[in-house]
């Protein structure tokens, strides 16, 4: 693992893009695992920055969803899609079929987990974006989720329905990428920013701690972690290098 302790999240942000568009430079026809959330919106702005000034080559570029609400309608701005759509495929002037993401509207919703797991591994992802959860959960693998599990639905934990905030009305069961699936991508990238991630975070790369999702990415052969300073804050400094 190589962990990067940056001052702020455009940091973050700037240095996980930078990292991207390297991939981008050395790989034809990228295909990148994207994750939403509060954590990877500076991130795609970032992206789209270098899209447009040239610094990130999208041709051929694949995007590919990690995770999705079930029980949403094709089109709801509530869906991961949408956000995704929205942030990265109109901005960056790439075509909707260029998006990715396991399809909930199934009626088979185990065949189209499979179906999914299948597209990830065709021609394989070559850098994964991750976030953390507060309680450690990487894509919607909550606490609990083997290292080996593959796509599945899931029953989201309270803390990720608040995190998310997902009311009585919202899902609460979603469709996620399993933990096996993350990492079989070729490069790993997980950002964290923020006072709320430093525990999690701490569980995760300092204790190796199992119960911790995150914990299972130190296996990857290559996995970098970017981090503010106040999700870092709980790291021992011997292990942070700026
Ligand atoms: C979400 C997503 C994850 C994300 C995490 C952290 O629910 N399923 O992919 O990394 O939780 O979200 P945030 O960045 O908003 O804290």
């Amino acid at each position: 693992m190589e962990l990067r302790v940056l001052d702020s999240p455009s940091d973050v942000a700037a240095a996980a893009a930078d990292l991207v568009a390297e991939a981008a430079s050395l790989t034809q026809a990228l295909r990148l695992g994207v994750a939403t959330g509060r954590t990877t919106e500076p991130l795609h702005s970032a992206l789209v920055e270098r899209a447009k000034d040239g610094r990130l080559q999208v041709d051929g570029l694949s995007v590919f969803l990690l995770d999705e609400y079930l029980g949403l309608p094709e089109g709801d701005p509530r869906r991961f899609a949408a956000t995704i759509q929205s942030q990265l495929i109109e901005p960056m002037g790439l075509p909707s079929s260029a998006l990715h993401g396991p399809d909930t509207s199934a009626e088979d919703i185990a065949e189209a987990c499979a179906d999914y797991d299948r597209l990830r591994d065709e021609g394989g992802i070559d850098l994964q974006i991750l976030g953390i959860g507060r309680n450690g959960h990487i894509a919607f693998n909550e606490p609990g989720s083997p290292p080996d599990s593959e796509c599945r639905v899931v029953e989201l934990a309270l803390e990720t329905r608040a995190d998310n905030g997902l009311g009585a009305g919202d899902p609460h069961r979603a469709m996620t990428v399993g933990i096996a699936s993350i990492l079989r991508a070729r490069q790993l990238v997980l950002l964290a920013t923020g006072p709320a991630k430093a525990e999690a975070l701490a569980g995760a790369v300092v204790q190796g701690n199992s119960t911790v999702p995150a914990a299972a990415l130190l296996d990857h052969q290559a996995l970098t972690v970017l981090a503010d300073s106040e999700a870092a804050a709980l790291l021992p400094p011997a292990m942070i290098a700026r």
